[in-house]
Parts: structure tokens; C-alpha cells; sequence
């Protein structure tokens, strides 16, 4: 594997932004007069820094990362100036509000009218808050996922102090609905969670007919939206589109994850959580006497797990969405971009001699691997291609699937495939780059 390293142009980026912010000072005072430690500091950063992989570049394909928006950044930089805290009105009057009005917009987007919302740290937190409710309104009864769903749920399920139990996935990675039914059928069953996204493949369960099966059965559904939820703005017939079912019936969900740190483009620390139900609301209730003096309205902390969280996060996202509306034209163009470079990816790999493509992908997830027969063999291929796409500039992942989905000789239960998440419209301009560079490979 390639040791992490910026190229030169970015790091001299990265020194010269160090000295453009540095004299930003403070909200009181301009920094003209900066001691000399504080620039040594942070030019050391910058060198620090540049021991990472390019994740702006579109040549990085790897993992779910990309820069936040120069409007979520600025507006992240611009609302640290005072550094507010969303706990409540007290810590943060003009962020708290921001908040409302960007996780509203967010939940009339995935068709949530009325409902119950906030920020998070993450996806994990928002996934936690779901199932805490969950296990707090069935606290006897099991938590469904299925097995191409995130880890997070089983190991979220046993914080909380929830039965859980892995529904198998089909070959297509998808929450098989045959087997859900059954265990629906067999009793015991409190709550369903369904993934629209899956993190390894890409893939959307079809939550329509998971919500279906949820209201004959009389089971809660929460969906992980996590990754996919901003493809609602491309699930509209359009093009380019996605499947419009799943998205449709976000509308019945009682609780949806999303993270506006994966798709909404913001920086780390921004997820949400939306519950269909504002009386979920009445299971936070705690006391705080040092805080919520200062407005009679619900404060963010009453409708939490979280204490402290950024001020900046909420004006971030704000800022957002009021430069990118939740429209095609407005995020949805990024999607649209992230999208259409998957699916143009994948064309040319199901043309490419040599190589086989896992699956259409759903949304902007492609995953792909050297043909072959055998597990073993298709997984050390992999590997050769991996360091061999490195050493051409192209930073690609991995994922582990099961040997039996890919139709190969199972000689062992796994199989190693390449794996790209094209999140950044530019990786349009490089997909066709990428399959020419596969094809020499060959
Ligand atoms: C579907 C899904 N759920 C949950 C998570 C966890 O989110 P986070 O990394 O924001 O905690 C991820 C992260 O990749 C994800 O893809």
C-alpha cells in the first residue's frame, strides 16, 4: 500500500491558507501581530497534514470523504468566531434556530411533514438516538437489520440494551424480503431497520416494501439513510434518476438517519436524526437546572442524547442549503454529477475484457473485480490491482462480499473486489480515464 501524501501544489496550499487565516484573529481583534510560535504551529500542521490521501482530488475514489462545500466551510469558520452551543437557546439563540430550519428542510425532503428533528455528531449518533427510542416504546422486543446493513446497528442495539437479530441479504445486497417476512411472521419483532445505501455496495433496500411488511406485522421502521438519503432530490423520474419507490415511502418511516457530512457536503460532525412522531419527544425528558432559561420553546438538549454540540455545525448546513437548495438544481446537482459518473463507470467496466462488474450500482458506489473463477484468485488479483492503480495515481477501496453472491468457487467463504464511491460530480470527468487505465491493465 502507497504511503499517504498530498501532492506538493496542495501542501503549498495548505501553508499558504495558514497564513491567510491566521490574521483572521478573532471576532474582537484582527491577528496582525502573531507571536511566532502560532504561525511555526500551524505551518507545522500543514506539513502534517499533507501526510494524507488527496480526498479533494477526483483521482481519490476510495472511501465516503471529500472536502465540505467553500460555502459549509466559511460558514463553519464564520460561526466559530463565537462558537456557540446547540445544547440550548441559552448557548446558541441564532444557531438553534439555523438548526430547525435545516433539519425541517431536510425532513420535508425525505416526505417527514410532521415531525421531530436534529443535528447529531454523526450517523452512528442518529442511528443510536432511533433505536434508543426504539427499545425505549418495545423495550421486549427485537431489532431487525440486515446483513449488508452498517455494523453500527447490531453494536448500537447491545449500547441501548436492544435484542438484536441479522436478517440475510439477498445476492443483490439487499434486505432479503422472503426471509424478513418469515421472521416477522415467527413473532417478537419491534423494530426494522432498512438501508437506504448500503455502505459496502452502494445498495437501497426497497423500503416501500419494507414498510409494507412493517404495517402488517405492527413493527416500527427506521431507515439508514445515512449515505443515501440526499439521492431523494435525483428520485423524482428525472435523469439522471434513481429507483423512486424507496425514496417515496420515506414518508413512512418512523425514523430516518442522514448525514449531511456524507452527501449534504458539509464537514464531519453534522448527522441527523428525524422522527415521524414529535411525541417521541416526551421519552428525552430529563431535568437540567443549569440550563433552558431563556426560551419557553422545546431547546435542542430536551430532544437529545447529546449535551454540547456545535453551534457551527447547524450554520454550516444552513448556509448550505440556502446557496444549494434541497432541489436537482440546487444539491441535487452534486448528486446528479456523483450519479452519472457511477453509472457511465459502470458501462465501460461491464464492456471492459477481464473485468466484472458486482452490480448496477443503485447510486454512486461501484464495485468491480478481475474475472475469474475462484475466490482465492479473484481476491489476490485484486490486490495486484489495487497497488497497481496506486502506483498510477488512482486511490481506489476494498471490500470484502461473499464468494457465493459472485458465483465463484467458494475455496474460501469471501471474495476481495475493488470498490470506488464516487461522491464528487468531478469524478465525471475522470471515470472514463479510470476504465482506459483498466483496460491496460488487462
Ligand atoms: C449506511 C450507514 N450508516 C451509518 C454510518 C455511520 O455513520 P457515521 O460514520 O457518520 O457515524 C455509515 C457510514 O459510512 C453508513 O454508510
Amino acid at each position: 500500500m502507497s504511503e499517504p501524501h498530498l501532492p506538493a501544489d496542495e501542501v503549498a496550499r495548505l501553508h499558504r491558507r495558514a497564513a491567510e487565516l491566521l490574521p483572521l484573529g478573532s471576532l474582537l481583534q484582527d491577528g496582525d501581530d502573531m507571536p511566532a510560535a502560532w504561525t511555526e504551529a500551524l505551518d507545522a500542521l500543514a506539513e502534517r497534514l499533507g501526510q494524507s490521501y488527496p480526498f479533494a482530488d477526483p483521482q481519490y475514489l476510495g472511501q465516503m470523504l471529500k472536502p465540505p462545500h467553500p460555502v459549509a466551510w466559511a460558514g463553519y469558520a464564520m460561526a466559530m468566531l463565537l462558537n456557540s452551543n446547540n445544547h440550548a437557546f441559552d448557548g446558541g439563540p441564532a444557531t438553534a434556530h439555523l438548526e430547525r430550519e435545516a433539519v425541517d428542510q431536510i425532513a420535508q425532503m425525505l416526505h417527514q411533514e410532521t415531525h421531530l428533528s436534529h443535528l447529531t455528531a454523526s450517523g452512528t449518533i442518529a442511528n443510536l438516538e432511533a433505536l434508543w427510542v426504539a427499545r425505549s416504546l418495545h423495550p421486549d422486543k427485537v431489532v431487525l437489520s440486515g446483513a449488508q446493513a452498517h455494523y453500527t446497528h447490531a453494536r448500537i442495539s447491545e449500547v441501548v440494551g436492544a435484542q438484536h437479530e441479522t436478517v440475510p441479504a439477498t445476492g443483490h445486497g439487499t434486505l432479503d424480503l422472503a426471509a424478513l417476512e418469515e421472521r416477522l411472521q415467527a413473532g417478537g419483532v419491534g423494530t426494522v431497520v432498512a438501508t437506504l445505501g448500503s455502505t459496502g455496495l452502494g445498495m437501497v433496500d426497497r423500503v416501500d416494501r419494507v414498510a409494507d411488511l412493517c404495517q402488517q406485522y405492527d413493527a416500527r421502521l427506521h431507515v439508514d439513510a445515512a449515505y443515501g438519503g440526499f439521492f431523494a432530490l435525483l428520485a423524482d423520474g428525472g435523469t439522471p434518476g434513481v429507483e423512486r419507490a424507496p425514496f417515496a415511502a420515506l414518508g413512512r418511516a418512523d425514523s430516518i438517519a442522514i448525514d449531511p457530512h456524507k452527501h449534504g457536503l458539509q464537514p464531519y460532525g453534522c448527522g441527523c436524526i428525524i422522527f415521524r412522531d414529535p411525541d417521541v419527544g416526551r421519552l428525552y425528558k430529563h431535568d437540567s437546572p443549569y440550563t433552558y432559561f431563556t426560551s419557553d420553546d422545546l431547546h435542542p438538549g430536551e430532544i437529545s442524547l447529546e449535551c454540547s454540540r456545535s453551534g457551527a455545525s447547524a450554520a454550516a448546513l444552513w448556509a448550505t442549503l440556502r446557496a444549494l437548495p434541497l432541489t436537482r438544481g440546487g444539491l441535487g446537482s452534486h448528486l446528479a454529477g456523483a450519479r452519472s459518473a457511477a453509472l457511465r463507470l459502470a458501462e465501460r467496466i461491464r464492456g471492459l475484457d477481464g473485468w466484472t462488474l458486482v452490480l448496477d450500482p443503485d447510486l454512486d458506489i461501484v464495485c468491480w473485480h478481475r474475472t475469474g473463477t475462484t475466490a482465492s484468485g479473484v481476491s489476490a488479483a485484486t490486490d495486484v490491482a489495487y497497488d497497481r492503480l496506486a502506483e498510477r495515481g488512482w486511490h481506489v477501496a476494498k471490500l470484502s462480499v461473499s464468494a457465493e453472491d459472485l458465483h465463484l468457487d467458494a475455496d474460501q467463504p469471501t471474495v476481495m473486489v475493488l470498490r470506488t464511491t464516487l461522491m464528487k460530480p468531478e469524478h465525471a470527468g475522470v471515470v472514463d480515464a479510470l476504465a482506459d487505465t483498466l483496460a491496460e491493465l488487462t
